[in-house]
Formats: structure tokens, C-alpha cells, sequence
């Protein structure tokens, strides 16, 4: 049975149209978190919605016992969510999931978030700064306003681009023409990516241009997060009728492992 926790909710703010962050004090979930991982939450304190919803560890601080969750309120849950009140508990499970990898090349890694899907990159850019990579990330989104993540990885002192179509500076359109642009898959060594699945699409291309390696991670639907309901099946990209559970066999998958569409 995975851990479970009544997680203190330190602070749950709104830091960009519709995007919130959340701290929780969770003292015996945070000694076993590892980037890419997610928890597993129950938005209201009454069994409605019944299911959990599942949110990326997007920073975690082992000093002081907290995790920090980016959302995007995309229905009912997040909804709930966004209106938890510091002060109250909220019920966690995890850390579930498999976690990101760490390469053994030496060159630059290169990151490359969308939208909300920058979550699971922050606090694996902390790692990999911490273990001594050399860490470049490449941060996209809609509009300038959503890119809510920027000064964290800022603060994290690693290089940064982003993107955006109404950006002033930085780059004007698609992340994905960011990359493909301006970053020479010659001096790349490892490419991680998560957001949306056309996004993710597109680097893999990428990546199998250049012959790199690198790993993506899924945001699937979801129900008992452990394994245990079929709820979130992936099909597997090279093999037919071969299913994966996302939850537990992912959501970190390697890129060209799963059909992302
Ligand atoms: C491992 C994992 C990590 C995640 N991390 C984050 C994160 O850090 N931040 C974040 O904002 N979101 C994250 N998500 C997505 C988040 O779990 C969903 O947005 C949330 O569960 C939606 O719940 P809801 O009740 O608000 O919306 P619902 O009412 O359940 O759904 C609202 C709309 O979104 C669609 N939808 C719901 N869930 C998903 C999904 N997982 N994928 C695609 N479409 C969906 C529904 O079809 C519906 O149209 C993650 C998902 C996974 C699987
Ligand atoms: S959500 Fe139940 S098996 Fe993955």
C-alpha cells in the first residue's frame, strides 16, 4: 500500500491566469520524493469527487519538509483545489510513480517544458544542478503571462529561453522551433521533456534526427494512481496490443517508448 499523508497546506496562491501553487508540509512523503514523481490527492475533504486527482512534484525542499505543486485549474478537482484554504490538511498519496533518469554523458542537458507541463522540470533541474550537469531549459507557453515558472528557475541559476507568441524578448512562437532552431542536437546529451503530447511529439522528432536519448512524461488520465484499475493504459509505440500503466510503469517513459500523439 503506498504512503499516505495529511499534508498541511502551507500556501495555495494564484501565480498566473488560472495557474495556482501550492506548498504542503509533508514531512513523511518528502524523504522519498524523486523528480518526475507525482502525488496522488483528494481535493475535498468529502468523498465527492471520489477519485484522486494526480499533480507532478514540482519543487521539493528535504531542509523543510514541503512539497511545491504547480495546477492548472482544468475542471471540477483543481477547482476544489485552488479554493483550499491555508491551514487545512489535505489528503496525499505518493510519492508514486517511476522517476526521471540520471545519464552518464557529460554534455549539456536540455529541457523542454509546455504550459503547466514545466512542473515535474523544476525540481529535476535542481537535481541535476546539485549532481553537477550542465542544465539548459527551454520554457514555452501560450502567452508571456503563463510562464509562472521562470523565476524559480531563475532563482536555480540555470540557462533559460523561453517562448511565447506575445513574448517581447525571448522567442516568438513555438517552443518546439526554439529548440529545433537554435540548439545544436550535436552538443546535447540527454532530453527530457513534458507538456503537451503534440509538443512532446515533436521533440522526440527531434531527438531521433540527432540520434539522442532523452525521457518524456505523461499527464494521463487516472484513477487508483497504483496500479491496480487499467484506468490509465499506454499503448507501447514498437509493439501491438502491449499495454503500459502509466501510473505505475511511467509517467516518466523513455521518448520514443510510447505512442504520444
Ligand atoms: C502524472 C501526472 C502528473 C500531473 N501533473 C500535473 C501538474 O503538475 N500540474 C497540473 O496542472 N496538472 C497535472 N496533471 C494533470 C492533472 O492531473 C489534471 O489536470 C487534473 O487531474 C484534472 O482534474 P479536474 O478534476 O480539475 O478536471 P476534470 O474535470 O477531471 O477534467 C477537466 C478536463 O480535462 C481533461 N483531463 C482531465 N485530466 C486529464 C489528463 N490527465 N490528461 C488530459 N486531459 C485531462 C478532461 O477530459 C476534461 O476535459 C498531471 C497528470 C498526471 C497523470
Ligand atoms: S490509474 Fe489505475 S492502473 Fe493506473
Amino acid at each position: 500500500m503506498p504512503d499516505l499523508e495529511q499534508a498541511l497546506v502551507i500556501s495555495n496562491n494564484e501565480v498566473g491566469p488560472s495557474l495556482f501553487e501550492m506548498e504542503l508540509a509533508a514531512s513523511q512523503t518528502v524523504p522519498l520524493c524523486q523528480p518526475g514523481q507525482f502525488v496522488h490527492l483528494r481535493v475535498s475533504s468529502t468523498h465527492d469527487p471520489l477519485l484522486r486527482r494526480p499533480l507532478s512534484l514540482y519543487d521539493v525542499d528535504k531542509n523543510r519538509g514541503t512539497i511545491t505543486l504547480l495546477y492548472k485549474i482544468a475542471g471540477r478537482g483543481t477547482d476544489l483545489l485552488s479554493r483550499t484554504q491555508a491551514g487545512s490538511y489535505i489528503d496525499i498519496m505518493g510519492p508514486l510513480g517511476r522517476p526521471f533518469s540520471f545519464p552518464t554523458a557529460g554534455k549539456t542537458v536540455v529541457l523542454v517544458g509546455g504550459g503547466v507541463g514545466i512542473a515535474p522540470l523544476l525540481y529535476l533541474a535542481r537535481q541535476l544542478m546539485e549532481k553537477g550537469y550542465g542544465v539548459k531549459v527551454l520554457y514555452g507557453s501560450q502567452s508571456s503571462r503563463e510562464l509562472v515558472a521562470l523565476p524559480r528557475f531563475q532563482q536555480l541559476g540555470v540557462e533559460i529561453e523561453t517562448a511565447a507568441w506575445d513574448l517581447e524578448s525571448g522567442y516568438q512562437g513555438l517552443v518546439t522551433d526554439l529548440l529545433a532552431e537554435r540548439i545544436s542536437g550535436q552538443n546535447i546529451g540527454f532530453l527530457y521533456t513534458c507538456g503537451p503530447e503534440p509538443m512532446m511529439a515533436k521533440v522526440a522528432e527531434y531527438a531521433r534526427r540527432y540520434n539522442l536519448k532523452g525521457e518524456l512524461s505523461l499527464e494521463q488520465h487516472m484513477a487508483c494512481g497504483v496500479g491496480a484499475c487499467l484506468g490509465c493504459a499506454r499503448k507501447l509505440a514498437d509493439r501491438d496490443s502491449h499495454y503500459v500503466k502509466v501510473c505505475k510503469d511511467g509517467p516518466v517513459f523513455g521518448l520514443d517508448e510510447v505512442e504520444v500523439n
